[in-house]
């Protein structure tokens, strides 16, 4: 079934075919949303017709996709999403929180949230036979990419800032992309990635220039709805779901994902959705907080790689994802950051430092009321903290070394 309907632009509204554009408005540089035949989905399938399927990915959400089964039922690109959500006592009880999930996005196939935007965009080149795909990146976008691409043999190209993590530029090389770092931050990156792709006639992945890239991460929303709100009947107040922001994609992503289920009548109440930056780099944080859709690029400096941008892609839709929700934004200090790596750490998680945003994200908004204990809360952890070791290592003291010997154990345990 072809669900996809097309385009509609999120600044000026105006409506496009699905053949007519391929990135951006081409009125006014807005994001695209991608419009559903709602319609014809809920003539066609039931909730219990989704959450029967057998099918443990973000493909089980096929029939809410815009795209066609990539098909190549053992790649890593049909094995993204349907992360395990944990309720981590050892978070909530200090806390006194009720119900909280962390939803772990580290166990993806290469190891962030970033491999459902990228699993959708691969099997949309495929569908429209494009022989490249180009990323920019900060490192997890390009991984997820070169990883998708290199399992259906398809032709990756990735440039990302020369001064990402060690453990991301092994990844893009290890998944045989052609790596081009770029001696300056991730904003040239992408403005290179863009004109290269217009210069050689490649598929630009770019998030949030390619309208696909949101359309995978709304998967997110998907399994939480599914997981989290079905399961739980009835929660009594809404979930308030805390989502680290860098270009503004993932949290508008989940925020399409979960306006889908409301236009089918598949979701009664809509989340609270609260955006966290670093205080290094909270250009959308500082739209929010000025009450205004109009994005001021800032000189991002953050210890959270991840989430380092000087002018957000999708801004607008970021702002909009907690105005439209009831929720807000935060932002937190890199410290703060390094210590939820700690702390979620503790409980079994190991989080990059974006990804631990959002758990900092979680304290901050406790302590400023924005949300109370008695809130059903969910964390968001976006990426595992093996790709960052440098910033894990900061969190932590340094493992004593001692002589192979049960005096020096003694000796130590006594210290
Ligand atoms: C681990 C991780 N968390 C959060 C983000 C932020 O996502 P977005 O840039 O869509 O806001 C990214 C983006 O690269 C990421 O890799």
């Amino acid at each position: 079934m072809d669900q996809f309907r097309g385009y509609q632009c999120s600044i000026c509204g105006s409506d496009y075919a699905p053949g007519e554009v391929q990135y951006v408005c081409p009125k006014d540089g807005g994001n695209l949303n991608v419009i559903l035949d709602y319609e014809a989905i809920r003539k066609n399938f039931t909730i219990e017709d989704i959450t029967s399927r057998t099918d443990f990915s973000l493909w089980r959400y096929l029939p809410l996709l815009p795209v066609a089964d990539p098909g190549g039922q053992n790649t890593p690109l049909r094995q993204a999403g349907w992360t395990p959500t944990y309720r981590p006592a050892g978070l909530a009880e200090p806390l006194g929180l009720r119900q909280l999930w962390v939803k772990d996005e580290g166990r993806n196939p290469s190891a962030s949230f970033k491999d459902r935007a990228s699993s959708v965009v691969v099997a949309r080149a495929r569908q429209i036979k494009a022989e490249v795909v180009v990323t920019a990146s900060t490192g997890n976008a390009g991984a997820a990419l070169a990883g998708m691409a290199a399992a259906v043999g398809q032709k990756a190209v990735i440039f990302a800032p020369r001064t990402a993590p060690p453990a991301k530029i092994a990844q893009l090389l290890i998944y045989g992309a052609q790596v081009i770092l770029v001696d300056d931050n991730y904003d040239a990156a992408f403005d290179l990635a863009i004109e290269a792709a217009q210069e050689f006639g490649w598929y630009c992945r770019n998030t949030g220039y390619n309208a696909f890239t949101a359309e995978g991460k709304k998967t997110a929303a998907f399994e939480i709805w599914e997981t989290v709100l079905l399961g739980q009947d009835q929660l009594h107040r809404p979930l308030t779901v805390f989502i680290p922001v860098g270009d503004g994609n993932i949290i508008s992503g989940i925020h399409k994902g979960f306006k889908d289920l409301q236009a089918l009548g598949w979701l009664g109440q809509m989340p609270r959705l609260i955006g966290v930056q670093s205080e290094g780099s909270a250009a959308i944080a500082n739209a929010y907080f000025a009450h205004t859709e109009e994005i001021q690029p800032v000189e991002a400096d953050t210890v959270a790689d991840s989430i380092s941008v000087d002018l957000p892609r999708d801004g607008i839709r970021a702002v909009r994802a907690a105005t439209q929700t009831g929720g807000a934004y935060l932002t937190v200090p890199d410290e703060e950051i390094i210590a939820g790596i700690a702390a979620l750490g503790r409980v079994g998680i190991f989080a990059e430092p974006a990804g631990a945003t959002a758990y900092a994200g979680l304290l901050k908004g406790l302590r400023e009321g924005l949300v109370t204990p008695d809130d059903p809360i969910l964390v968001l952890n976006t990426g595992s903290g093996l790709k960052d070791i440098k910033a894990a290592m900061s969190a932590v003291k340094d493992a004593p070394v001692i002589k192979p010997t049960l005096a020096a154990v003694r000796q130590l345990l006594s210290a």
